[in-house]
């Protein structure tokens, strides 16, 4: 069945998240896969998620996955990292013979290819709820049997990446007061746990001090499973492109901030209003 979803080859694949970081994750899907079709969508009504319950969450969740189907989807990036923490078997379930990949999974899958120590020490940041759900440590303990994860929480970068304030002095404080929560030194990766840190990636890489440490950024690495999931099933589209994004509001000041996360601006975007009547 998966297979006859895939061979639609002209079927969009889509991508949520709670609101605009997700975005990340499209931009490492388009400039890997090109020429597809991605259909995207934000909650920006309810976020954040990083703060609320996982009953809540897996409820938007459903919500948006109904959406997606009915957007007639071949495939679905779970882009959220809280989402993955809490709803990602019950996305699984509800969206049947549709594949879905998150990138829990998708950067627990690049540690273990990255070639580190037997044994490693992981270094995970996040929202609060993704560090809760020990989500990660779950991924990379099945991924590779022994590890060592240390986890940090760190709730005021999201604000931070949304004002823009990438370079500023105030994130380079926020950012070295997190990682000192790790003993720096001893890490072999750092997983950057949530949509919006890859917008810090320069910042992170200057503050650790170790160059040995990996930055492991899980928007590239879903981007490079769902290639890897396309290929090998005989998914890929060879005709598309197009990029169309729904939001659950605010289209104005998702568009204001959205060049900064996709790289590139965006100039279509639909409201989706009633998203709880698709159920
Ligand atoms: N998209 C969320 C994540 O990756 C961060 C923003 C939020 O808290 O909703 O965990």
């Amino acid at each position: 069945m998966t297979k006859d979803i895939l061979h639609d080859h002209h079927r969009p694949i889509g991508i949520f998240d709670s609101g605009i970081g997700g975005l990340t994750v499209a931009k490492a899907v388009k400039l890997a896969l090109p020429n597809e079709d991605i259909v995207y969508f934000g909650d920006t009504a309810r976020v954040p998620y990083g703060v609320k319950s996982e009953e809540t969450v897996r409820a938007y969740a459903l919500e948006i996955t109904h959406f997606l189907m009915d957007k007639g989807v071949k495939m679905i990036l779970i882009a959220c990292n809280t989402v993955s923490a809490s709803a990602k078997e019950d996305i699984i379930l509800r969206a049947e013979s549709i594949p879905v990949l998150d990138v829990i999974s998708a950067g627990a899958q690049a540690i273990s290819e990255s070639g580190l120590v037997a044994t490693p020490t992981v270094g995970v940041i996040g929202t609060i709820a993704t560090v809760q759900s020990k989500a990660y440590e779950a991924a990379l303990i099945q991924q590779l049997g022994s590890v060592n994860v240390i986890q940090q929480a760190c709730p005021l970068l999201v604000p931070l990446a949304e004002e823009g304030w990438i370079e500023h002095e105030v994130a380079r404080l926020t950012m070295k007061e997190y990682i000192q929560a790790f003993d720096p030194h001893s890490l072999d990766a750092l997983i950057l746990g949530c949509t919006h840190y890859p917008l810090f990636t320069n910042l992170i890489t200057n503050i650790m001090p170790s160059r040995q440490t990996r930055i492991i950024d899980s928007a590239e690495s879903i981007a490079a499973s769902a290639k890897q999931y396309l290929i090998e099933h005989g998914g890929c589209n060879t005709q598309g492109g197009s990029f169309n994004c729904y939001v659950s509001d605010r289209p104005k000041r998702f568009q204001e901030l959205a060049e900064r996360f996709l790289g590139e601006p965006l100039t279509n975007i639909d409201i989706v209003s009633d998203l709880e009547n698709l159920l």
